[in-house]
């Protein structure tokens, strides 16, 4: 009898499996108990600017408002494109003024950085940049400076731990992209002066809108300054010299989906129903130590976080750390990775875990406030068993 010495270890497949299988980074999972039924009081083939269906768009400003408990004088409003419009329509009316440090550490903010230097052109705009599990130098940021940056990196899983490095009396305008931070995060207001999300991440609501949060000096900068680029309807943010009052009051720049409206609602009742910012963050947060505990007893995975004080709570970014994976080639690395994921599919356990198709090769799991924990926990047992039929004998 020959032994077959590289056939994959046997490893049963655990008893229990996720109720809910899906820990995409979005769109993100549904909230607990959601059904098409959520959705059946919305206000379809009505006109947005009917009192009726405006007043919804005005509840999940005011509901967003609330939740995350933006400043008194802070501006919000709902806008074409989902976040990257929300993003894109901040920097291309703000940015020229003067000269921008742009944070680029994974695929989105490297896309921003790339934005500012070739789309735009500014020509005193400086790339801080750090590769996928890493943060630039903080300390380089210019005060006087714009400053470009995303809170969560999702591709890397890589968060920022604070914002001491934000100076309180800076000349420069702080451009956040929050979009996978947004609800599971504490955000910073006061260092902050545009903030940007979307609909479908933390609360798992459907996508295609964008939400942008000014600062007052924000909105200051959008009055006093005209960017020497012509700027499209979409994102036309002024009239006049003066801000389009109306975009922050439910007046969209064009029209909007009223049955995604009636989602984000459904998803934002639900974030208040469990108690707000707070338990929303808390649930995350258990997601995130979930997967630290196994990743401690673990011997095959870390996180690509490389301090832990970055470690993202909704977007779990992990590495093999293997050695018979490290010394496979970077392609050979990315066919293997991919195996787990695609025999988790298959089961029916996880969807959409593989990483980022830029990001270095590994898993990544959303672990936002939509996903139950006792999820997370189901889940864990099931990456030790595809990890088990991937790895060599
Ligand atoms: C940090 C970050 N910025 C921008 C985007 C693009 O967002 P959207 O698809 O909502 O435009 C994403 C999407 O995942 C993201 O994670």
């Amino acid at each position: 009898m020959t032994l077959a010495l590289d056939a994959a270890p046997v490893a049963a497949k655990p008893a229990l499996r996720p109720a809910n299988p899906d820990f995409s980074s979005g769109p993100c999972a549904k909230r607990p108990g959601w059904s098409l039924d959520a959705l059946s009081g919305a206000l379809l083939g009505r006109s947005h600017r009917a009192a009726g269906p405006k007043a919804r768009l005005a509840e999940v400003i005011d509901r967003s408002r609330a939740i995350l408990g933006l400043p008194q004088d802070w501006v919000l409003g709902i806008v074409p494109g989902s976040d990257t419009g929300a993003v894109e329509m901040a920097m291309w009316s703000l940015l020229g003024a003067r000269g921008v440090d742009i944070l680029a550490f994974e695929s989105f903010s490297g896309a921003w950085a790339t934005d500012v230097v070739k789309q735009l052109k500014l020509a005193d705009a400086r790339v801080l940049s750090a590769p996928y599990g890493g943060l630039p130098d903080l300390a380089q940021v210019d005060p006087v400076r714009d400053v470009v940056l995303a809170w969560n990196g999702t591709t890397s899983g890589v968060r920022l731990p604070d914002a001491e490095w934000i100076a309180g009396d800076r000349e420069g305008l702080v451009i956040c992209d929050a979009t996978s931070a947004a609800f599971a995060m504490a955000l910073p207001f006061e260092k902050l002066d545009v903030v940007t999300w979307s609909w479908q991440k933390v609360l798992g609501g459907e996508a295609a809108h964008g939400m942008l949060a000014l600062s007052p000096r924000a909105v200051a900068r959008l009055e006093s300054y005209k960017p020497a680029w012509p700027l499209p309807k979409v994102f036309r943010l002024t009239s006049g010299g003066k801000l389009s009052a109306g975009i922050f009051r439910g007046e969209t720049i064009n029209t909007p989906s009223m049955l995604c409206v009636e989602d984000a609602l459904d998803g934002l009742r639900w974030a208040e129903g469990i108690g707000g910012l707070p338990a929303l963050i808390a649930r995350s947060e258990a997601n995130l130590a979930a997967v630290v505990a196994w990743v401690e007893r673990t011997p095959w995975v870390d996180f690509l976080a490389a301090d832990p004080a970055t470690r993202s709570c909704t977007s779990i970014c992990l590495r093999i750390t293997a050695p018979w994976f490290t010394a496979l080639t970077p392609d050979e690395q990315a066919k293997a990775a991919k195996r787990l994921p695609s025999l988790l599919d298959k089961e029916g356990v996880a969807f959409d875990v593989a990483s980022y198709r830029d990001a270095p090769p590994g898993l990544r799991i959303w672990g936002g406030a939509t996903v139950e924990t006792a999820d997370i926990e189901a889940l864990l047992p099931w990456l030790d068993w595809a990890y088990a039929q991937v790895c060599p004998a």
